[in-house]
């Protein structure tokens, strides 16, 4: 991959919920500067987790990182609280577009504007609006009853307002419909690009993280199974079957099929 310094690492992350219950066995990965990767699994593989424990926000949930290191441009973090790791520009978009449902489109922005360290709120509303034009038009209502994509609009929007050094995103397409999707994604990907912020994805849709990421890796019961270039996980057997639902032929598989495969690999693991 890249040479440069990662900006974000973790080594051998294990993080423990109510002192007992394991989720994270170990996770390692690395976010190079200005890159995006995607954190691909499916239900309860400890993706959320894995997010929280980057920003803090674990420890709101009695989890705890209780083995390994997570390191923000060489410094150690998981010993910090979620405000000191949201001071040095770690800002996570948590699963479900969490808006203030009772404040407007633009008063949920203001709220990320708290973390600023340069500019002011009207340069940061202004640069939320050149990405996210819809926004522009729905400033003045009520968050709660934007659409869903307008509110997962609201919440990235809030984060940018932060002028964020890494973005962790979780599930933003969740729910979606596929053209609102492609709207949001689009902006996703020109934030990395023209702004260079660093992006952790985390997706359930595989396919549109994999076209997304040019690098993922794919965490199964809180442990990396693999990891490698989108290109050749796209290639992967596991990953064409089992989240693709794709078959060596390239046609999709039936529903059945992949559920038969899903509950052997369950056996398996
Ligand atoms: N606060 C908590 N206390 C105890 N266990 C938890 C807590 N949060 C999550 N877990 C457990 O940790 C595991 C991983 O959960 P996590 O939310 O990280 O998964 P995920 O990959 O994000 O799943 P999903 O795709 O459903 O969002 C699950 O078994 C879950 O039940
Ligand atoms: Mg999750």
């Amino acid at each position: 991959m890249e040479t440069t310094q990662p900006i974000l690492k973790l080594n051998n992350v294990e993080v423990k919920y109510l002192e007992v219950i394991l989720v994270l066995k170990g996770v390692s990965l690395e976010i190079p500067e200005g890159g995006i990767i995607a954190l691909l699994g499916a239900n309860g593989a400890g993706k959320s987790t894995t997010l929280k424990a980057i920003s803090g926000l674990l420890k709101v949930e009695v989890g705890e990182v209780t083995d390994g290191a997570i390191e923000f441009k060489g410094e150690r973090i998981h010993r910090k609280t979620a405000m000191e790791i949201s001071k040095m520009g770690i800002i996570q978009v948590i699963e479900g577009r969490k808006v203030f449902e009772h404040l407007t489109v633009e008063e949920n922005l203001k709220v990320g504007a708290h973390l600023r360290k340069t500019g002011s709120t009207k340069e940061g509303l202004e640069m939320v609006y050149h990405y996210f034009p819809r926004l522009k038009q729905k400033r003045s209502e009520i968050a709660g009853y934007v659409s869903g994509g307008e509110q997962q609009m609201t919440v990235i929007g809030r984060a940018l307002m932060a002028q964020p050094k890494l973005m962790l995103l979780d599930e933003p397409s969740m729910g979606l419909a596929p053209l609102l999707i492609k709207e949001i994604f689009e902006i996703i990907i020109k934030l990395n690009h023209k702004e260079k912020i660093p992006i952790l994805l985390v997706e359930q849709n595989v396919k549109l993280a994999l076209t997304v990421a040019p690098y993922a890796y794919v965490l199964e019961n809180g442990r990396l199974v693999m990891h490698d270039t989108s290109e050749k996980l796209k290639q992967n057997p596991d990953i064409r079957d089992f989240y693709l639902g794709l078959s060596d032929l390239g046609e999709r598989k039936s529903f059945r099929q992949v559920k038969h495969y899903k509950r052997r690999k369950r056996w398996l693991t």
